[in-house]
């Protein structure tokens, strides 16, 4: 599976199995974070078998077995679109690694002395990771005409890119965010809503894939 494949076939998943994230696997989900971290500035950190993050009263009802994930720890300010963005590239590639993940949060317990959070830092947020029990399911979608500036004269390429903004997972699946095709570049805009910056960061990477970064510039 590529990462265009794992854009189209990735939903939520909230319910894993016991079967351990190890070998292979799990040094090549390091390695991919360590790049991101390279290239955006980030300490993100993978945590396996540690439950407590998500052993709390919200995430009990629909999570199950949810022991590994990426914490996304980052500089305090102005990193909540490079989060959704780095973070959202991590989901994509571990879902061409057989696994299936989810982001959270709200429901999540942040664990002290299971992170390393340096002077100046945050955790933002974590995405739950696993061998997942089922593949989740397809999100209700806005159309692409409600989300940007699409058009029947729009080059295929923007076409591509919203559609697979739309296939981006976003909190509360409010999908609150803008692409404007412009003589001069892609400008996208996030709306208002809860975290709805890191929202823009991960639909942008879903759009940049898709429409190929070679065919446009974000303006
Ligand atoms: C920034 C962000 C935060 C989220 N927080 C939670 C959460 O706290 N709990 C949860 O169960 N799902 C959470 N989600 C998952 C969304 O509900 C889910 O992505 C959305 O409903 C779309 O469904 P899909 O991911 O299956 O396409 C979050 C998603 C994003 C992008």
């Amino acid at each position: 599976m590529d990462i265009l494949e794992a854009i189209e076939q990735r939903h939520s998943v909230r319910q894993y199995s016991d079967r351990e994230i190890e070998g292979d696997v799990a040094a090549k989900l390091e390695a991919e974070i360590a790049e991101c971290n390279r290239l955006g500035g980030l300490h993100m950190q993978l945590k396996l078998n540690e439950p407590k993050a998500m052993d709390c009263l919200l995430a009990r009802g629909s999570f199950k077995n949810a022991v590994n994930y990426v914490a996304l720890v980052a500089p305090k300010d102005g990193f909540d679109e490079a989060v959704g963005w780095y973070g959202e590239r991590i989901a994509l590639y571990a879902k061409t690694l057989g696994l299936g993940s989810c982001w959270v949060a709200g429901s999540y317990k942040k664990i002290p002395e299971a992170l390393d959070i340096a002077d100046g830092e945050k955790i933002y947020m974590i995405i739950t990771i696993g061998y997942g029990l089922n593949d989740g399911k397809q999100h209700k979608s806005k159309a692409a005409e409600a989300v940007s500036n699409i058009s029947p004269d729009s080059p295929e390429w923007f076409r591509r890119g919203v559609e697979a903004a739309l296939l981006a997972p976003t909190a509360i699946n409010q999908q609150k965010f803008k692409f404007e095709l412009t003589p001069d570049g892609v400008k996208a805009k996030a709306g208002l809503g809860p975290f709805s910056k890191t929202d823009l960061g991960i639909v942008k990477y879903h759009f940049a894939v898709a429409a190929g970064e070679e065919n446009f510039k974000f303006i």
